[in-house]
């Protein structure tokens, strides 16, 4: 493996599923390239590939929710990791409840983030949207995942 590569992989994050809502349109995708980007007012950044279809609903809502996964949902990172929302619907079956943006919040989370967009940043293959943070809350005082690159990637 190049060392570029091989040195980038050993950056550390949880992980999360980003969701947002177009319309009557819900989607999400799991993501690792999160971080708190400032104290006042609270923002994250969440770097977003331009080929998923999360990707074009946020661009359009301008809203998402971070879904912070709690030890033990790798499951749930694989629902939302591997199929696309451009091919089935990833929350059929599954119980939520709605946000204030009208994005969901998933159920036996650690923690949630609801948010609006306020920025945009190209990078590269990626957008990093830059999203206020409008209400929060931890559930159950459950602990973070954290992301172990073989818990999903051979
Ligand atoms: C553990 C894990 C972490 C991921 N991290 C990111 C990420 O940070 N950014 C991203 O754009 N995609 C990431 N992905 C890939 C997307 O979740 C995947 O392409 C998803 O199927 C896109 O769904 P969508 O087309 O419905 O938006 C990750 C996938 C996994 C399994």
């Amino acid at each position: 493996m190049k060392d570029i590569e091989k040195a980038m992989r050993l950056i550390t994050s949880g992980v999360y599923v980003v969701t947002t809502r177009l319309d009557s349109r819900a989607n999400g995708l799991t993501v690792a390239w999160l971080s708190r980007a400032s104290f006042s007012p609270p923002l994250i950044s969440v770097s977003i590939g331009k080929t998923r279809f999360t990707h074009d609903l946020v661009k359009k809502s301008r809203v998402l929710a971070v879904n912070v996964l709690a030890e033990g949902q790798e499951d749930i990172a694989r629902h939302f990791g591997f199929r696309s929302g451009r091919e089935v619907d990833k929350f059929a079956g599954l119980e939520t409840r709605t946000a204030i943006t009208g994005s969901p919040i998933l159920q036996g989370i650690a923690a949630y983030l609801d948010c609006r967009v306020v920025g945009e940043i190209e990078a590269g293959d990626h957008t990093i949207f830059v999203a206020e943070v409008v209400e929060g809350g931890t559930e159950d005082g459950l602990k973070p995942l954290i992301y172990r690159r073989e818990s999903y990637f051979g």
